[in-house]
């Protein structure tokens, strides 16, 4: 059986390609999710990208995610700076969880700089514009992908 990472996406996200592109440049959702699918494809596991705008959908999702992801990707969006809930959600799962972010969160206002999200992920990448997810994926099959002399996630 594929192992599958699920990426989950925050509020807002839906608007990547129009919303302040100087910020978070000028791909589409669509777009990242294109390029998270090559990247699955390379390295041999299967992807569930998923975006909403409300919170409960987003923890519903981690808590599906829980027994059927061999990890999981987030970009939390502004729910990361808020959300004691979804983070309560992510503590549950035992796979890595990875929290990322389109731009540097640190190098910009300082509401931003708190991530509740953290506090219940394996690593956090964060400032690379789309690329930042697939160097999430990088970091999921290396720590998930160990058994696999080909570097794939196997289980
Ligand atoms: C974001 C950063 C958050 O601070 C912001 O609220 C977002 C997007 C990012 O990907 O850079 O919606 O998560």
């Amino acid at each position: 059986m594929t192992a599958t990472a699920w990426i989950l996406n925050g509020p807002n996200l839906n608007m990547l390609g129009v919303r302040q592109p100087e910020i978070y440049g000028y791909a589409t959702l669509a777009d990242v999710e294109a390029m998270c699918r090559e990247k699955g494809k390379a390295l041999g596991f299967g992807v569930d990208f998923r975006q909403s705008n409300h919170e409960g959908d987003l923890i519903t999702w981690v808590q599906e995610a829980r027994t059927a992801a061999a990890g999981v990707i987030i970009n939390g969006a502004g729910l990361t700076h808020t959300s004691v809930a979804l983070m309560d959600a992510l503590m549950l799962i035992e796979a890595p969880v990875i929290e990322v972010h389109l731009s540097n969160i640190h190098r910009r206002e300082a509401f931003r700089h708190h991530s509740y999200i953290s506090k219940a992920a394996t690593g956090s990448i964060a400032g690379f514009g789309p690329n930042t997810y697939v160097l999430a994926m990088d970091a999921l099959a290396g720590l998930i992908g160990d058994n696999d002399p080909e570097g794939r996630i196997t289980a």
